[in-house]
């Protein structure tokens, strides 16, 4: 019977690694792969992780099964960095999924289990966002994300939501978003906010580089205006970029609502949805995550680590926007961007010309990982840009 499934597309990330690493010139940039990158080209364990890794090894007296939930002092120890230390308890409720990928993955089968039909969602976006609506059997509306001069484009967002309403969900990037680095200021938070709640919509909060763009408070201010005016939301969080922790799978989903019952039942559909998928999530990443957050000195040292990798970001957006124009490519916007991505506007042949002339690696749709730049090869990167992008 296994002949008769089709074939699929490979995963275009993954053999763009593979190219990369069989390319020996020594003065090959990676732009392609999606993790941060210390100014060596590392991204290595975190110091406050690498630290309650080893208490971990201590203390941990028991890998005993965990329940569909996962580890719920995490799960309660992130709430007051995601929601604000004066959130409201009683209005939210998580559990721990594996990574980000998981937590969208149970937000949206919630989701569809409270009658929702169609997500609408901007474009471009994470690949995975429409895989998994796919996945679950939905309709995917979109609108456009970036305007031309590449600011976020509300008005796009406001037309679409001038046709929607209760059965649909409108799922939104927290911060950072990916793959254009495209966020909405904060002033247009304050009139989507709104927005949303007068359309009865339900808004799935998306939030994988808290920290990654102008800080952890600052991050989270979208989220924190958005569940100001709505009655309910749905939060997928990761922990993977921001505690360094990728292939640990660290994520968790919440569920937001002022009615007691209504939050009950969002946790007991999330539990069966895991119950059936994963069963419970990979423990060990967040056991590490909850003693970070669990004691002060720990806390200290991981923000100071977030710091450090957003400076640096910042860093190389300052550098690449400094260029004004390099060819045909507008550069001012890189530096009004957040987090590890932005797009170029170049078409495949130049793309191609990057990578085989060049040996610049990055995504076919223009997305550069900004890490992957440092005061090494930042000028050859804009020398090989201005002369593809002519
Ligand atoms: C917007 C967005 N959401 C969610 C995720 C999922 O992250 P992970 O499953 O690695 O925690 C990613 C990862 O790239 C992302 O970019």
């Amino acid at each position: 019977m296994l002949e008769a499934l089709a074939p699929q597309p490979a995963d275009a990330l993954l053999g763009l690694i593979k190219l990369y690493n069989a390319d020996p010139r020594a003065d090959k940039i990676d732009l392609g792969v999606g993790v941060y990158r210390t100014a060596t080209g590392a991204t290595p364990v975190f110091k406050a992780i690498k630290a309650a890794e080893a208490r971990l090894l201590e203390t941990q007296d028991s890998k005993s099964y965990l329940g569909p939930e996962g580890d719920m002092g995490f799960v309660h120890a992130l709430i007051p960095y995601i929601f604000g230390a004066g959130f409201d308890r009683s209005r939210v409720e998580g559990m721990q999924a594996p990574g980000g990928t998981g937590a969208v993955r149970l937000a949206i089968e919630v989701a569809r289990r409270a009658g929702v039909r169609r997500i609408i969602m901007g474009t471009p976006s994470w690949p995975n966002h429409a895989q998994i609506v796919a996945a679950a059997g939905l309709e995917l509306v979109t609108f456009r994300h970036v305007t031309p001069e590449g600011t976020a484009d509300l008005e796009a967002l406001k037309a679409v939501l001038a046709d929607a309403g209760p059965g649909d969900a409108v799922l939104l990037h927290g911060c950072c978003h990916n793959p254009s680095g495209v966020d909405y200021t904060h002033a247009q938070w304050d009139e989507i906010a709104p927005l949303l709640a007068s359309r009865a919509v339900l808004p799935l909060l998306d939030l994988a580089y808290q920290g990654l763009g102008a800080g952890m408070e600052e991050d989270a201010y979208g989220l924190r205006a958005v569940l100001a005016k709505v009655p309910e939301a749905l939060v997928a969080y990761s922990c993977d970029k921001n505690f360094g922790l990728y292939r640990d799978r660290v994520g968790a989903f919440y569920a937001v609502t002022g009615d007691a019952d209504a939050l009950t039942r969002a946790m007991a559909n999330g539990a069966t949805i895991a119950r059936a998928s994963w069963s419970m999530p990979p423990d060990h990443g967040a056991a590490a995550v909850r003693l970070v957050l669990d004691d002060a000195e720990l806390t200290k040292v991981w923000l100071a680590e977030l710091d450090d990798m957003r400076g640096r970001m910042r860093q190389v957006r300052d550098r690449l926007a400094a260029a004004q124009q390099v060819g045909t490519i507008p550069m001012a916007p890189l530096g009004i961007q957040n987090g590890l991505f932005s797009m170029l506007p170049l078409n495949g042949e130049q793309i191609l010309a990057l990578r085989e002339k060049h040996g610049i690696y990055m995504a076919g749709t223009g997305r550069i990982n900004i890490a992957g730049l440092t005061s090494g090869n930042i000028e050859q990167f804009i020398e090989s840009l201005r002369a593809v992008a002519v």
